[in-house]
């Protein structure tokens, strides 16, 4: 048996959820372009972090530019240190990404540390090029960012923007000012981001092009508390504390009051992202039990960060870091202030004093987040299916149903195209089909997890002018089950169906 992400990249590409990117021309890797089930389901997750992140009052949404000049960078701390450690084979030239070469080696972590352990770690583990065999040259720091010129010269160096985050510190002045002048404000956006990593691998998980969904909440240091802590205070969640020397690593379920009265988070703030990353995470369908809140020790945080806690999902790759949550300070917005020569500090009534507000700063990746829905959803084939199919929440299916005519033709078909109309006119995302056999159709959609399946028979034809009217059915995918429902009622009854959440006719 092949691991699961194996088989499920195969699926992932035959189904039409990813394509390889400029796959004719044999293209590098890390790049994946979505097809039209991945890019609804992408869609979809996406609108899920929205409603989460997105619905409280002062919390703003925005799209920034993803070209970048490099005085941003500059300030922002990426153009010095947005570098991975690389060796590069003496003979056939082949780099690789040192850190992760001594990881496959050793079975455990490298990140962070300096190149002279780098390099030692290599001699005593005897690496060398898996290419050519050759020896490996000695570490070099490669700069992540993609680089690219501004108007026709050479001299207005830019970047590809390596993280969304700097869009919101950018705007913020402006924004504060447009919202009333007034402390919290938070600002998120959902896009693409660039990394040219040196080694891409696990697909999804380190691409070179990903989409982050990022929220910066600026708030007043004197003033560390959120409005609505102390309704979801009691609410648990999975930790996984730092620990003293070599103690066992050991996962707490711990309310969020807890977790901020243990010093496991800073504060309030963060307590609150991370039950909005939770809350998210269950929505999408991802195993609760699959994934946890890391709690940064003090020696792993940047010289800036008053505390920094991972969301770590457990895949078929391990454990993988898909979002993070930051308590940045003022560390951005001093930045930017101090090389723009711009005064990026506000006015706070409540201290009547002018200060650089901090920031609390969650950061999700969407496809590393995908491709743990994807895990999630995934069911082999069994228990009356005999395809693999997935088990999709209904609100992030690709498609809410599909709708079929039992036949095309005797007017069933035409029939089905109306009501197709009908119901995506009702705001409904449903597609039609009417090739293969109906059970084929019945499997093409559990492949890439529609929840219901509606069909156009002969009843539904006969009873068109019927008092009562006419009638179809639903398929419901967990378990094949089917009724029949009044057209007049079918978009008011799937709605209420995703609203909640059944799958199954009982
Ligand atoms: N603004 C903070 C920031 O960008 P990060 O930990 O570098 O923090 C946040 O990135 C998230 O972005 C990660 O948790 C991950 O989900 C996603 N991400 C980062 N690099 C990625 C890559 N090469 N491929 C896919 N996703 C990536």
């Amino acid at each position: 048996m092949p691991p699961l992400h194996e088989r499920l990249m195969e699926l992932a590409v035959s189904r039409g959820f990813l394509l390889p990117s400029a796959e004719i021309y044999n293209a590098p890797g890390g790049f994946y372009d979505y097809g039209p089930a991945g890019a609804a389901l992408k869609r979809h997750i996406q609108e899920q972090w929205r409603r989460i992140f997105i619905t409280e009052p002062g919390f703003l949404e925005i799209e920034s530019c993803n070209v970048l000049p490099q005085a941003v960078l500059v300030a922002s701390g990426h153009v010095e240190h947005f570098a991975d450690p690389v060796t590069e084979c003496t003979k056939c030239h082949q780099r690789y990404r040192a850190d992760h070469l001594l990881e496959q080696k050793t079975l455990s972590s490298w990140a962070g540390l300096s190149p002279s352990d780098l390099n030692a770690g290599i001699k005593e583990h005897k690496l060398a090029c898996s290419n050519c065999k050759g020896e490996l040259g000695p570490i070099a720091w490669v700069n992540l960012m993609f680089p690219t010129y501004i108007g026709a010269g050479i001299e207005n160096q830019a970047f590809l923007r390596p993280e969304t985050a700097q869009g919101m510190f950018l705007d913020f002045k402006r924004l504060f000012v447009q919202q009333g002048s007034k402390l919290p404000l938070a600002v998120g956006q959902i896009g693409r981001s660039y990394r040219n990593e040196v080694s891409p691998r696990q697909g999804l998980i380190r691409s070179r092009e990903f989409s982050q969904m990022e929220l910066e909440y600026f708030f007043s240091p004197m003033q560390d508390k959120i409005e609505g802590f102390e309704k979801i205070e009691n609410e648990t969640v999975r930790v996984l504390p730092p620990t003293d020397g070599d103690a066992p690593l050991a996962v707490e379920d711990v309310s969020l009051r807890d977790a901020v009265s243990r010093g496991y988070f800073p504060n309030e703030i963060l307590a609150y992202m991370v039950y909005l990353e939770d809350r998210l995470y269950r929505s999408l369908g991802i195993t609760h039990g699959k994934y946890r809140f890391r709690v940064m020790p003090r020696d792993e945080l940047p010289h800036y960060s008053k505390g920094n806690v991972d969301l770590e999902a457990e895949t078929s790759y391990g454990f993988i870091e898909t979002s993070g949550i930051a308590y940045r300070t003022d560390f951005d917005l001093s930045q930017h202030a101090k090389h723009s020569k711009q005064d990026l500090s506000v006015f706070v009534d409540e201290e009547k004093k002018r200060l650089i507000p901090h920031v609390v700063e969650p950061s999700m990746g969407v496809d590393r987040t995908l491709w743990c829905v994807l895990e999630s959803a995934y069911r082999p084939a069994g228990n009356g299916k005999e395809w693999e199919w997935f088990a999709f929440p209904p609100r992030i299916a690709p498609f809410v149903a599909g709708v079929f005519p039992l036949m095309k033709k005797d007017g069933l078909d035409e029939l089905a195209q109306n009501l197709t109309a009908v119901l995506r006119a009702a705001g409904l995302e449903v597609y039609y089909s009417q090739s293969g056999s109906i059970g084929k159709r019945y499997a093409r959609a559990d492949e890439i997890g529609v929840p219901y399946c509606i069909t156009i028979d002969y009843e539904t034809k006969e009873k068109a002018h019927e008092a009562g009217g006419p009638t179809v059915t639903i398929r419901y995918r967990d378990d094949g089950q089917q009724e029949r429902v009044e057209i007049s009622e079918l978009a008011a009854k799937l709605l209420q169906l995703v609203k909640s959440d059944k799958v199954r006719k009982e």
